[in-house]
């Protein structure tokens, strides 16, 4: 699967702190992780790790000054800020933050975040006092309220052997921050997207059917999320009693899982995302009868059922490049062992594991804590999260297969 960060392009922003040894880990696993990568460093930067590091790395000279002194060429910071899709400066020093928070524009980088059209992340490093100091704070205070992202320090031995908070995040964790980041970002804006939800009812007369507890919610926060991040969505839905108010999702009321197929065949076909999140009943009465059994003194009754179709695997069958086809999977016994089976059988890209073991997770609950399997072999476990937190968890996940 490839990362988030395939072509994403970044400016990493380096000061003058001790913790810039740990930026040129963070350059590694960005551009490892696919990212594009422009360095830019401030002149107090380079008396703490040297440009040709960092350019060895990044594979992109390494910005520092307005030109370049012997050709005259001009860096332009404009042109940078419209080039990324995101900016993170590590370490971040106070006097940086200082400078941004008040537009002191004296340095290519500072230039640059205020000419930023995208998100800005800082990751602060200084001594603790610094850190503490009204200035800083007030600073901070002030660049969280254009926007920027705080990346707190964490407490610990720091430079000045002094114990408390300003050592830099690890690159580690500032990674998965900017990972983060870019996975929210995930926007469905032009996308279609089409679910199946709710339980299917089989009948076996004008007043009985054959039915489950599904409830619909986890297909109905998927329909929610997925119109609100712009998409537009068909909800193919058994018989539940939720109601769908955003005007992006067009929703189809069916009752048997032979409707729903019916229903679901070309939303499917045309779909960007597919979710398969209706609990389908797998059989149906042979007979349906039309008007009412009756009971006619008899002590048993043996009820006849027929396979019904399948509509994961008969509509993934034929799915094409660029579709990215999602199931779900409720088990109770050899749980991801069954899970890895319907993906593969099902032809999709990847399984939402319920355990029926979880806690809060499965049907009627508002909660669910899920297990997402992906074909290429990966698992990701979730905690317990709202169905809404977790539609877009699934989401996330969906749109890195893009
Ligand atoms: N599914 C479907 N049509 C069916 C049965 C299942 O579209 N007739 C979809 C579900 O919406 C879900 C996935 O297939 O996304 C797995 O459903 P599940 O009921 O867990 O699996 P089954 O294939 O029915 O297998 P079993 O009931 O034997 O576990």
């Amino acid at each position: 699967m490839d990362s988030v960060l395939k072509g994403k392009h970044i400016v990493l922003g380096i000061t003058g702190g001790i913790a810039a040894y740990k930026s040129v880990t963070l350059l590694r696993l960005l551009v490892k992780a696919g990212a594009e990568v422009q360095v830019v460093i401030t002149p107090a930067g380079k008396e703490f790790i040297t440009p040709v590091t960092l350019s060895a790395l990044s594979g992109k000279p390494v910005v520092s000054e307005f030109f370049t002194a012997n050709t005259g060429e001009w860096h332009s910071h404009v042109d940078l800020g419209i080039w990324a899709d995101l900016m993170v400066i590590a370490p971040a020093t106070a006097s940086t933050i200082g400078k941004m928070a008040n537009g002191i524009a004296d340095n290519m980088l500072v230039t640059t975040y205020l000419s930023a059209k995208e998100h800005v992340m800082i990751a602060p490093a200084m001594d603790l006092d610094m850190m503490a100091h009204p200035s800083t704070v007030r600073n901070l205070a002030t660049l969280e309220s254009y926007g920027v992202e705080i990346i707190e320090p964490a407490a610990g031995e720091l430079a000045s052997h002094l114990v408390g908070k300003g050592r830099m995040e690890e690159p580690e964790n500032i990674f998965s921050r900017i990972e983060k980041y870019f996975l929210s970002q995930c926007d469905l804006k032009g996308k279609k997207v089409a679910i199946t939800a709710g339980p299917t009812y089989e009948k076996l007369d004008p007043v009985r059917f054959i039915g489950n507890y599904s409830s619909g919610k986890m297909g109905f926060a998927l329909a929610e999320e997925c119109a609100s991040r712009g998409a537009d969505v068909t909800l193919v839905c058994g018989p539940v009693s939720l109601v769908t108010t955003n005007p992006n999702i067009v929703r189809v009321d069916v009752e048997s899982a032979e409707e729903m197929l019916a229903a679901a065949r070309q939303p499917f076909a045309e779909a960007d995302f597919g979710i398969f999140a209706a609990a389908v009943a797998d059989y149906r009465p042979e007979v349906r009868a039309q008007s009412k059994l009756k009971r006619e003194g008899a002590e048993d009754m043996t009820l006849r059922l027929v396979r019904n179709p399948d509509i994961a695997a008969t509509l993934a069958a034929t799915k094409r490049d660029g579709q990215v086809f999602a199931g779900f999977a409720l088990e109770t016994d050899h749980e991801h062992e069954n899970a890895f089976k319907k993906l593969h059988k099902k032809n999709l890209d990847m399984v939402v594991l319920n355990s029926l073991q979880d806690k809060g997770a499965g049907f009627g609950t508002d909660t669910n804590k899920i297990t997402i399997l992906s074909k290429d072999g990966t698992e990701k476990t979730f905690p317990l999260k709202s169905k809404r937190a977790v539609a877009a968890d699934i989401l996330d996940l969906m749109c890195s297969f893009k």
